[in-house]
Order: C-alpha cells, then structure tokens, then sequence
C-alpha cells in the first residue's frame, strides 16, 4: 500500500529501509531517494518504522554489547 503519496513510497520500501537499521521516518525517505514533501505521512511511516524494531530490538544489527565476551580472559 502506498504510505506517501507525494514520493509515491510503499509500506513494503519503508519497512525494508527499517529493516537494514534507520530508525527515523524523514531519514527513511532520504534514503528512498526524496524527503517528505507535505509531512501528512510521517507519523504513520514512523509507526512502521517503530513496528520494525520493536520486533527486532537491535534493527537486526549486532550491538557493540553483543560483540563483547561475556567474560574476559587474561593470557599468561
Ligand atoms: S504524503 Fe508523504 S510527504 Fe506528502
């Protein structure tokens, strides 16, 4: 379904730039090529946006957190 009508950008386009780590509904449309023209969307791709990560916390991306060992091991 067609989420923005000025940028003609899909439910399907901003989920996917979701999914690949932005967060932000205006930085979304950046990187579908155009920002917001009159803005009316941008609470409804920002709920998207929210939907995306609250099922996947860490955008699906590795957190300095993850990458950590649990615990650290001294060589002699
Ligand atoms: S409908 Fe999306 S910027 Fe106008």
């Amino acid at each position: 379904m067609y989420v923005c009508v000025c940028n003609a950008y899909r439910d399907t386009e901003i989920r996917a730039v979701a999914q690949a780590g932005v967060r932000c509904a205006r930085k979304a449309y950046q990187e579908l090529g155009n920002g917001p023209q009159c803005g009316r969307c941008l609470s409804f791709a920002q709920g998207l946006i929210d939907g995306i990560h609250e099922d996947q916390p860490h955008g699906g991306q590795v957190t300095h957190a993850r990458q950590r060992p649990a615990v650290e091991v001294a060589t002699p």
